[in-house]
């Protein structure tokens, strides 16, 4: 069984002709990501990675993960866009919803840092950890990203006068580069363990290689499960007909609906545990297609929640739209509406009935009522949220997502939009080598 792609709900807006017209230019380019033949070819180590990746390299994740373990109840994962993004989706999709209530996990609570700037963020973060044994994961690609080294400055310098500086190597391991950049300089002279993001792997694609793994490992997931999710779906994606294809289909429906004057996808789930994996889609579709003047603008809600609030707008508002709801075919769990004798709330019609049931019926009255409001529905089943499955939906999202950008001719693996803001801070911040730009930027104040 795999996860299941039903595009049915779009077919009033969008002919199966219109979608077939790109089924021979979608093989194509599954081809040429295999391959390593299209644009930006020098970044598709991600394609086969879930098949690459080896025993061994799993097993060296996993013995750091015990280690981490054993010394710690909090580890701080310090990145930010792709070197956090994967690792926050997997581990907020698998685990305990109030794990921070102590949910009797004994794994340690994983949280992040240096994915913003905020300094009560960091203020609260430091504060809290003064009386809990934590340890740190850094990661950055490319070793010189502002986020994060601000905050592991900070929190190494904590955690070394916390437990001193021998304990504090033992407690801190750095992903990044195998050669450039300020982290691996730093990290070769600490000594600490490191791990390599491989050179032909950006930052979005890199939920599979220790960036995500390490992090999902020391939450306590199952991390040889999820990569051979990944690898179910890397082989699927090849030998499927067309039709039976997700990642080969999502790609086709959605440039087809894009044609259409859709021009915003909203990804939807009604399970609040899929929120981050919206977050983590919203930088691999956004990070990849946004460019050139084109692309379809990603955007995410939670059900039902948030059908008491942006509901309004999609089933009404301006009618640029289209909506793939990511449906979990069965809970974890169980539990039945209970019977009240007294009735008053009017609930009992639905004694004795799963929540899910109910869940289940919001979700297919909802499917139809924005249909019916004007907004075409694609639908990607989960039988259920496990580690397994996981890796297949991300891997789907990422192959589908090359083959997308494809379609669109943009080069889905670079991001040269993301530098502007990057200059400008440094300008304003008069780093040295940025004199010209500071004066520059001084004179528009
Ligand atoms: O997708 C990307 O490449 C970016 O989101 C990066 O992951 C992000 O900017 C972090 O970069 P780095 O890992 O070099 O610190």
């Amino acid at each position: 069984e795999h996860i299941k792609l039903s595009i049915d709900k779009s077919l009033n807006f969008v002919s199966k002709e219109e979608i077939f017209k790109f089924e021979e230019s979608s093989k194509k380019h599954l081809i040429s990501l295999h391959e390593g033949t299209g644009k930006g070819n020098d970044f598709v180590g991600w394609v086969d990675l879930p098949s690459r990746i080896t025993e061994a390299e799993l097993n060296d994740i996993e013995a750091t993960a015990k280690s981490l373990k054993d010394k710690v109840e909090v580890l701080v994962v310090v990145g930010i866009g792709g070197s956090y993004l994967g690792a926050k989706a997997v581990n907020d999709a698998l685990a305990h919803s109030f794990d921070h209530l102590n949910s009797g996990d004994e794994n340690p609570l994983v949280l992040y840092a240096g994915q913003n700037i905020s300094e009560d963020y960091l203020y609260e973060l430091t504060d809290i950890l003064k009386s809990i044994e934590f340890g740190i994961c850094v990661i950055s690609k490319s070793g010189t990203t502002t986020e994060p080294a601000i905050a592991f400055r900070l929190l190494k310098e904590m955690l070394e006068e916390q437990v001193g500086k021998e304990e504090a190597r033992e407690r801190i391991v750095a992903i990044t580069d195998e050669s450039k950049g300020a982290l691996r300089t730093l990290a070769d002279q600490e000594g600490y363990k490191t791990f390599v993001i491989p050179d032909n792997v950006g930052g979005r694609y890199s939920v599979l290689t220790p960036v995500g793994l390490l992090p999902i490992a020391v939450a306590g997931h199952d991390i040889k499960a999820l990569v051979n999710g990944a690898k179910s779906m890397q082989d699927y994606s090849v030998a499927a007909a067309f039709e039976e294809n997700p990642a080969l289909l999502y790609a086709a429906t959605r440039n087809a609906l894009y044609q259409k004057g859709k021009g915003i996808e909203i990804l939807a789930n009604y399970n609040p545990k899929l929120h981050n994996v919206a977050e983590w889609w919203k930088q691999l579709y956004g990070e990849s297609e946004g460019k050139e003047n084109k692309g379809i603008f990603p955007a995410s809600v939670d059900f039902t929640s948030d059908l008491h609030s942006m509901g309004q707008y999609i089933q009404e508002g301006q009618r640029n739209i289209f909506e793939t709801v990511i449906s979990v075919a069965k809970p974890n769990h169980t539990v039945y509406i209970p019977e009240d004798k007294d009735n008053l709330d009017k609930l009992n019609y639905l004694a004795g009935k799963r929540v899910d049931e109910v869940n289940k019926m919001a979700e297919l009255g909802t499917q139809l009522a924005h249909v019916d409001g004007g907004v075409p529905n694609l639908k990607i089943e989960m039988p259920q949220l496990n580690e397994f499955y996981l890796g297949e939906l991300l891997y789907f999202f990422e192959i589908a997502c090359g083959v997308s950008g494809y379609i669109l001719d943009v080069n889905p693996f670079d991001q040269p939009g993301v530098e502007a803001y990057k200059s400008n801070m440094f300008a304003l911040l008069e780093k040295p080598g940025f004199e010209e730009e500071s004066a520059k930027i001084k004179e528009r104040l």
